[in-house]
């Protein structure tokens, strides 16, 4: 995004010369030649940098500066100054203004003023970004549902925050049990730690031991330097074990002896490190079945599971379905810049009797692609691309409908390509997807065969 100047100066050829210079640095500039004209297009368009002469027709600079700081306190302001105003602009400094420059201006000197504002603007930007994507994402707020399974979930991931227990979380792939981890470290003030996430069976057996309790040099032949693990960086916080069916009985030992003594051992070290933090574990597998198959260890179990809490699958608590469909319609429509903003009565009662075999996962996936796909402002039972599934013979109609799905959005997406003419960045952007995402989709439903006929037509 290029950065956005306003440019106020009666002055003309200053005004003309300077915004000519401000265009060729590669600058979006919008200039004028008195204050009443400036305000006006304050309130009209959003602008990174302001740049001000103090002594102006209709409005002066002070009085545009107090409009900027009111209507859009990110603009950062630059104030230019003649012999007689300098004493203004220092006051302008007290208002809100960033800097002030003295004329006759010397370009170079004020391109870098406008460079570091600019600089400081993007950062800016990427903090607010960063701020709400982590607000947002964390929070327990976007954790959604109300029914009586949901409301039980809520009442002990509160009453779990303000203890110092383990907990582990339970339930099928897709319902939450990532989200609920984050939303317990979140809510919890005596771990003001990071939130440090492995995911155990993902990570070689041979390298999970150093992945958690870290390692000395020389301890193993890649060992090059000494390496900090995972429970040193969660020190203070909380260490989210994702996946913990899967860890191996060797290193199930040792996570044992470091829950119960609090303290760990990195790989070829003799003295160990006291640890104080929160262990949160999830598992899809039913560990009572692994315990009795001897692939969990049962003293490991309860020293997990002090509390415990499970999330019921998304067919267990239907009840919940519309209003997440509300909030997933809701994200992916302001994301994709759509109009679709509703369901139709019969789409929601396909999404109300399917399945979920994939829980809230799937759902998310369903409604992202029937905003793709929704050319109206109403999700239709055609967008959603989901037939109801009786129990019986689920399995085959599963697949028929993954066939099912995968032709419908093949096609889709190839009517798309053609009219556009094979160009895939038109193609995309009528997709409402990004053109990574269609080159990632064209080589997962194998269509290149398709597209190379599309050429040659
Ligand atoms: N109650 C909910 N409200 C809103 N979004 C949810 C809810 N539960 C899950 N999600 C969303 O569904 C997706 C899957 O959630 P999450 O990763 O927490 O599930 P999981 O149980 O850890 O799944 P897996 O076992 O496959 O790792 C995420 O994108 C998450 O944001
Ligand atoms: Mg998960």
């Amino acid at each position: 995004m290029k950065t956005r100047i306003l440019l106020a100066d009666d002055e003309q050829t200053f005004r003309l010369t300077f915004t000519k210079v401000l265009h060729e640095e590669g600058f979006d500039v919008d200039d004028f030649d008195n204050g009443l004209d400036a305000i006006d297009a304050i309130k009209k368009n959003a602008y990174d940098i302001a740049i001000l002469d103090i002594q102006m027709p209709g409005a002066d600079g002070i009085k545009v500066l107090k409009e900027i700081v009111k209507v859009s306190p990110n603009t950062r302001v630059i104030m230019i100054t003649a012999y007689g105003t300098v004493e203004m602009a220092v006051e302008a400094i007290k208002f809100g203004a960033s800097e002030y420059v003295m004329k006759p201006v010397i370009f170079d000197d004020v391109l870098l003023k406008i460079k570091q504002q600019a600089r400081y603007r993007r950062l800016q930007e990427e903090n607010i970004q960063l701020k709400s994507d982590l607000g947002s994402i964390f929070s327990i707020d976007q954790i959604i549902g109300d029914s009586p399974a949901m409301a039980r979930v809520f009442e002990t991931i509160y009453k779990v925050a303000n203890t110092k227990s383990n907990i582990l979380i339970t339930g099928e792939s897709g319902t939450g049990k990532e989200m609920v981890a984050h939303a317990i470290h979140s809510l919890s003030e005596g771990f003001p730690g990071r939130f440090v996430a492995v995911n155990c069976s993902a990570i070689p057996e041979g390298l999970i031991e150093s992945e958690l309790f870290g390692h000395k040099k020389g301890s193993f032949t890649s060992a090059v330097e000494d390496k900090k693990g995972l429970f040193e960086a969660a020190q203070e916080g909380t260490l989210f074990l994702d996946e913990i069916g899967y860890m191996p009985l060797s290193c199930q030992v040792k996570l044992l002896r470091a829950v119960e003594e609090r303290r760990i051992t990195p790989v070829g070290s003799t003295e160990s490190i006291p640890i104080e933090l929160r262990i949160v574990a999830a598992t899809n597998k039913i560990l009572l079945n692994e315990i009795s198959t001897g692939h969990f260890r049962e003293d490991l179990y309860y020293r997990l599971n002090v509390v415990g809490v499970h999330l019921p699958p998304l067919r267990e608590r239907r009840e919940d379905i519309p209003k997440l469909v509300e909030h997933f319609v809701a994200k992916y429509n302001s994301q994709m810049g759509k109009n679709c903003a509703s369901v139709s009565e019969r789409a929601m009662n396909v999404l109300m009797n399917y399945e979920w075999k994939g829980n809230i996962r799937e759902l998310q996936n369903v409604i992202e692609r029937a905003i793709i796909f929704a050319e109206d402002e109403t999700v239709n039972v055609s967008d959603i691309g989901l037939v109801s599934v009786s129990s019986d013979s689920i399995d085959s109609q599963e697949r028929g409908l993954q066939d099912a799905l995968r032709c419908f959005e093949k096609e889709y997406i190839l009517r798309v390509l053609k009219k556009h003419k094979g160009d895939k960045a038109l193609a995309a952007g009528d997709l409402g997807i990004g053109v990574s995402t269609l080159y990632r989709k064209i080589s997962e439903l194998e269509m290149n065969s398709d597209i190379e006929r599309l050429g040659a037509s």
